[in-house]
């Protein structure tokens, strides 16, 4: 890994093995780019690559001059109106209404590692050899705003994190209206789109098709990432696939409003754009002010789609999560959300409790309903404190009965929210964001607290910290159930309101530093309506999320397998609930239940104690599969076999990195009458190596790596060795788990 500045020729190339990233200063002392994409050799002289032409209609920087228009060079941070007629990375508003900005080259620097966000999460390095970082330090002659451009390159990956810092180095102040973490703009559109979109029960489906003309854009203006679209879109070349082929992954570490584009010019070029959504955003910068944007993260591989998401897995579980949970194989939970909803008592609690321990489980996590006049959702938002009419002994004295179980104890909160039926809201009403003379919109009955207000995230603050502090809970699950409306605030002046939506995200991402690094080994688990929170920037503080509300195992096999596209199952929450299910009113085997949500943080959400005998001998037989199996489960190298999006049937699998060990999840959707036979190929295993498949405990047979990855396993009905699963009756919903083992070779056959 190295980053070349060539002063003279004043060009930047950033490369490791995989990847080189080149840019150049431009005449007009602006930055282009020049190439991004598969590691080339290190020259003196790119300059070839800069194209310019004279083209009818094109505007031009210099007078006299016909070929330099920034309309037609590939630019690192475009801007609007000075002979750029795409959508701009960056605009800023002077007092004299002029909205144009020029940035031009003044220096670089270069240094190990990767400096810190102040206030945002990012990745990081833990060792200075992990990564480079170039600086680039821009300046507007002005204005007199400095722009510094940070470019990290990690080693051994095509992984580029990019952000941008403007300081307002002149007299007056400025309107950032536009700023972008990251611009590029490529040479051709010969790609494919992906976007991972959705709704509540149905989050991050991939959607894929060509790119066009005109701009495609996905986005949130919710307040926060949203179930509707993830900040996380693809760019691949259509020969690309799983396995081979150029592909390029944008993920932004945000969890506000955003915007992700790609736009594609009359040339055909490409020009990608990530950052926080421009609409509703005007942020005022004071002369000696600075603002930093949110971090996005590029990845580039020619190795197909499966390589990008393991590169983002690597990354994301290892330099973007932090702390004491991080590495640690995560405790297999109940949670009495879809067991009791909001009608229990201490003594139902106990009930359910007890019989998970029996069972094997670890934690018990009591969701909403525990606090305040909490006993629907039309009250006690806002009061963090136990209902004594359910928890006569509080908190402290509910936990030390779990934990007196064998259990650790974990709880919910909703820390952003308030109802008005509440003694916060009561005594706060002027706290939650609303504009005045307007009418206040509710989602869920419930109000959104002004977390741009340092005065109201520390009130929420005490009352947490209060609970936690007995040291009584192991785990929080941080939900958040409704999107932002009147996005306003009474502590800002008049000029300031368009800050209020990133302000308030900097209030979450505060409220979660404060509380990881006072209790570092309480485990959170982030949480908005199921999945509309789940992005990288909740990653930083919260290493797992509930991936969604729909615990249905069909849904969730779509729901996790278009998660896995960016996000590594060490951050997927997912559970065995009730069947029929209770969002989709669906009945599936309990082990098909199981078989897809231990491939996430593992847990259960339905009342144990309505179930038969044998079925709660299966529910510990699969608590013993996850406990002798969820390091490889949550941290193995994990591949997409089969798209459930494409056909009936699912297939995935995890490799330990020794490929000694695998697991293989197969599913079936719907029974097939009279079926052809079918066998599926894995991936990621050593194809000289011998290995054992194993099914439910039973062993079918010894086979090369290369016979499985080349013939694949046969899972046709009634075959494969003599496994008595195989024979079973078929059912709809079915599932199997392949359980790969490598054993030492007796040589006698290879
Ligand atoms: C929405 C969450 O996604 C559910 O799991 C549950 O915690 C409810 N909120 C509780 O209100």
């Amino acid at each position: 890994m190295s980053i070349i500045y060539d002063e003279k020729l004043k060009t930047f190339h950033l490369f490791n093995e995989n990847f080189s990233y080149i840019m150049k200063v431009l005449p007009n002392g602006q930055i282009g780019n020049l190439y991004c994409g598969r590691k080339i050799s290190p020259k003196k002289d790119y300059s070839y690559l800069l194209e310019t032409v004279s083209r009818a209609m094109a505007s031009y920087v210099f007078e006299k001059e016909t070929t330099l228009s920034l309309e037609h060079v590939r630019q690192e941070y475009g801007v609007y109106g000075s002979s750029d007629y795409r959508f701009p990375a960056v605009e800023i508003l002077q007092k004299n209404g002029s909205r144009i900005s020029d940035f031009r080259f003044q220096s670089c620097r270069i240094q190990p590692g990767k400096p810190k966000l102040s206030g945002l999460p990012a990745t990081y390095t833990e060792d200075d050899s992990e990564a480079e970082t170039l600086i680039l330090v821009l300046k507007d002659p002005v204005t007199e705003i400095q722009l510094e451009l940070f470019y990290t390159l990690f080693s051994g990956a095509g992984i580029l994190a990019r952000s941008a810092r403007f300081i307002n180095q002149g007299k007056e102040p400025v309107h950032l209206l536009k700023a972008m973490s990251f611009c590029l703009d490529l040479p051709d559109c010969q790609y494919d789109w992906i976007q991972f979109s959705g709704a509540w029960s149905r989050e991050r489906h991939p959607r894929q098709r060509r790119l066009e003309q005109g701009i495609q854009s996905v986005g949130s203006m919710r307040g926060h990432s949203s179930h509707e679209h993830n900040p996380f879109i693809i760019l691949k070349r259509s020969n690309a696939d799983e396995f081979q082929g150029e592909v390029m992954g944008f993920s932004l570490i945000y969890s506000g409003n955003f915007l992700a584009q790609a736009e594609v010019d009359t040339h055909d070029t490409t020009r990608v754009l990530l950052g926080i959504h421009p609409e509703w955003f005007d942020w005022k910068l004071e002369p000696g002010e600075e603002f930093q944007t949110p971090e996005a993260v590029m990845v580039y591989t020619d190795r197909g789609i499966n390589d990008m998401s393991q590169t983002f897995h690597r990354l994301y579980q290892k330099r973007l999560a932090r702390g004491y949970w991080r590495d640690r194989e995560r405790p297999i939970l109940i949670n009495n959300w879809e067991a009791t909803y909001f009608d229990f008592n201490e003594e139902k609690l106990l009930k359910l409790a007890k019989t998970a321990k029996e069972a094997g489980i670890e934690l018990f996590v009591l969701d909403d309903g525990w606090f305040g006049k909490r006993c629907s959702d039309q009250a006690g938002l806002g009061d963090w404190k136990a209902n004594p009419e359910r928890l006569p002994q509080g908190i402290p004295g509910l936990a030390a009965k779990i934990e007196n179980l064998g259990m650790k104890f974990g709880l919910w909160f909703e820390p952003e929210m308030v109802n008005k039926d509440s003694d916060l809201y009561r005594e706060h009403p002027d706290w939650i964001l609303s504009v005045p003379e307007r009418n206040q919109c509710h989602g869920r009955n419930q109000y959104v607290l002004d977390f741009s207000r340092k005065e109201v995230v520390d009130r929420i603050y005490e009352m947490m910290a209060e609970i936690l502090k007995s040291g009584a809970v192991s785990y929080i699950k941080w939900d958040m159930n409704r999107s932002i409306t009147e996005c306003w605030s009474p502590a800002l002046p008049a000029d300031r309101h368009g800050e209020v939506f990133h302000r308030y995200i900097l209030g979450v991402y505060d409220l979660y530093e404060r509380l990881t690094s006072e209790f570092p080994k309480v485990l959170f688990e982030s949480c908005a309506s199921g999945g509309a929170r789940f992005d990288p920037g909740i990653l930083y503080y919260a290493p797992q999320g509930w991936t969604s509300d729909d615990t249905d195992a069909v849904e969730r096999l779509k729901i996790q397998y278009g998660t896995s596209y960016c996000y590594p199952t060490s951050s997927i929450g997912a559970h065995v609930s009730a069947s029929p299910n209770h969002q989709v009113n669906r009945s599936t085997p309990l082990s098909t239940r199981a078989n897809v949500a231990c491939f996430g943080t593992f847990g259960y959400e339905l009342d144990l104690n309505r179930m038969t005998d044998q079925e709660l001998a299966q529910v510990k037989e699969q608590v013993d599969f996850m406990k002798t199996w969820r390091k490889l489960l949550q941290f193995g190298k994990f591949y997409r076999l089969v798209s459930p999006f494409e056909g009936n049937i699912g297939a995935w699998m995890t490799v330990s990195e020794n490929q000694n060990e695998a697991i293989v999840g197969w599913y079936r959707i719907l029974n097939t009458p009279n079926p052809p036979y079918t066998r599926l190929r894995l991936a990621g295993l050593d194809p000289e190596q011998l290995y054992q498949v194993s099914e439910d405990g039973e062993v079918l047979g010894e086979f090369y790596g290369d016979e499985l990855m080349y013939v694949g396993i046969i899972t046709s009905d009634g075959n494969f060795g003599s496994s008595s699963h195989a024979k079973k009756s078929r059912c709809d919903f079915e599932s199997r788990l392949f359980v790969i083992t490598g054993k030492t070779d007796s040589g006698s056959e290879k």
